[in-house]
């Protein structure tokens, strides 16, 4: 009697599970499709390769990892409730102000870059200098919003092109 009693408690929490799991596993095929550039169902890499000269691959790497630890600052301020910090963080390390750094050198990426991800990388830029004017304003929601656009534009220039 009391195994029946269990059972039947059971099976409704184990049907549940395992519906979660099926809404779990569908979203994530979604997500799948969103990105359909990234890889195939063997793991083979689909992103266009872009070939550049190593020098500006060098400085690729470095402004990506300025890029990475900047992000990693405007969340910490963000969460600090210090929007005027994160604005500056935002247009001095991501900003439009800091477009065509490497171009005296004639090895700055972006003319090695096809068009479309060129356009992404200056939508980046341009995303950092918005979110810094939403956030400059004390708009703590509009620069969360913002912010999303600037992530949006790292993965969708990682998910489409890589470098070797
Ligand atoms: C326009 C394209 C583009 C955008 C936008 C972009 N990246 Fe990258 N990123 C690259 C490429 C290409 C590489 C590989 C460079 C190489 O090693 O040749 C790279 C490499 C990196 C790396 C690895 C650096 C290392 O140590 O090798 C990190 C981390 C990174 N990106 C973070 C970011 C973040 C964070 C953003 C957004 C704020 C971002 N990227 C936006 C193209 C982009």
């Amino acid at each position: 009697m009391t195994e029946d009693i269990t059972v039947f408690r059971i099976t409704p929490l184990f049907a549940t599970t395992i519906l979660l799991f099926a809404v779990n596993s569908a979203s994530g095929e979604e997500s799948d499709s969103n990105s359909p550039n990234a890889n195939n169902s063997t793991g083979e890499d689909l992103r266009q390769l872009v070939s550049m000269p190593e020098q500006t691959r060098q400085f690729m790497r470095e402004d990506m990892l300025n890029h990475l630890s900047a992000l990693n600052e405007i969340i910490s301020l963000l969460a600090s409730n210090n929007l005027d910090a994160a604005a500056d963080v935002a247009e001095t390390k991501m900003g439009r102000s800091t477009m065509g750094k490497h171009r005296g050198t004639g090895m700055g990426p972006g003319r090695y870059m096809p068009l479309e991800m060129r356009n992404i990388g200056w939508g980046m830029h341009d995303a950092a200098t918005e979110f810094s004017q939403v956030a400059k304003k004390g708009d703590l929601t509009g620069a969360y919003n913002a912010l999303q656009k600037v992530t949006a534009s790292c993965v969708a220039c990682h998910y489409s092109y890589r470098t070797r």
